[in-house]
């Protein structure tokens, strides 16, 4: 592996587009189908809702679509900060509410001091190309310094190494086995989906809870009509960034020229099509910093 940062989800453009942009906005409403268009836990949406003018960071923030859903959902007086190591996906600040603001932090280093013990919620998802190994409790006991006493981390990850397909599909085990290997080679925590109440707990939170949601479930409920057709697109999508991102910073075995890239995502293409059923933890973990 090569590369400044390991993180590999930032590389491709395509006419001057990054394609992860694109990427993250259909995997936020995705996302949001298979968590019943929750934005956070209830119990935490209530507090918030009982407090005046609530404060949420977004920690990886993306293209801060999370949280430019949760600002239609609080008070103008509500404060959102969005923060992230990629400043490059960030829109412009005209396209965002005036109550959300963006900015650099790499969340391994400790957080500037203006937003140390401030925020009521504090906010993580889709972080697990990022969590590394042996980091987990680390990690959140640094995002623990940006909560006040009594604020609440929520942390969500979906679990590609988890999903499955029905029937079972070939391409996706390839493409599974690729990814063991990458996060093998990068270091990376590969069961952090299932492991972050665990992480919470260990650092010290309180009334850590976890709930998974599985995509292939919004096929038996109101969504289910086009679901198929999304779940097949998000996936494609997304296993093409992450086989792209390896690729660029030098890949991993099964997966070193552009031919093999171009070999398996056509057989995933074929694989992931017509009505293959496709099953998948989202999972989100939620803990209370104590007072
Ligand atoms: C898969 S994206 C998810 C974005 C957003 N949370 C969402 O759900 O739409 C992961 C984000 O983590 C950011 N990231 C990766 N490593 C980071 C780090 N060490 N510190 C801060 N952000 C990081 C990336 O730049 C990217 O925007």
């Amino acid at each position: 592996m090569t590369g400044k940062s390991l993180y590999i989800l930032n590389e491709s453009t395509k006419n001057g587009i990054k394609q992860e942009t694109v990427r993250l906005e259909l995997q936020h409403r995705f996302c949001d189908d298979i968590m019943n268009n929750e934005l956070l836990p209830s119990h935490i949406t209530n507090q918030l809702a009982e407090t005046p003018s609530p404060r949420v960071c977004d920690i990886a923030t993306g293209t801060a679509i999370w949280l430019k859903d949760l600002a239609e959902t609080l008070p103008a007086s509500a404060e959102l900060v969005g923060l992230d190591f990629d400043v490059s996906k960030f829109p412009e600040p005209e396209a965002l509410p005036s109550n959300i603001r963006l900015g650099f932090v790499d969340a391994y280093e400790p957080f500037p001091e203006e937003f140390q013990n401030r925020f009521d919620v504090v906010h993580l998802r889709h972080f697990i190309l990022a969590t590394k190994r042996d980091h987990g409790v680390p990690l959140v006991q640094n995002l623990l310094s940006l909560l006040r006493p009594g604020g609440w981390l929520v942390w969500v990850e979906a679990g590609a190494t988890l999903a499955s397909a029905e029937p079972p599909s070939e391409a996706l085990f390839q493409m599974q086995r690729i990814y063991y290997n990458f996060v093998k080679a990068a270091n990376l925590e590969i069961d952090a989906t299932l492991a972050r109440a665990s992480y919470m707990r260990q650092a010290g939170l309180l009334d850590c809870d976890d709930r998974s949601y599985n995509c292939g479930s919004v096929l038996f409920g109101p969504q289910a009509s086009d679901w198929l057709a999304k779940e097949h697109d998000e996936f494609i999508l997304t296993f093409a960034q992450i086989l792209k991102g390896i690729l660029i910073k030098g890949g991993v075995e099964g997966m070193r020229t552009q031919k093999d890239f171009d070999e398996l995502l056509s057989k995933l293409r074929e694989d992931i099509s017509g009505t293959r059923r496709l099953h998948m933890p989202v999972v989100r973990a939620s803990g209370r910093k104590s007072l």
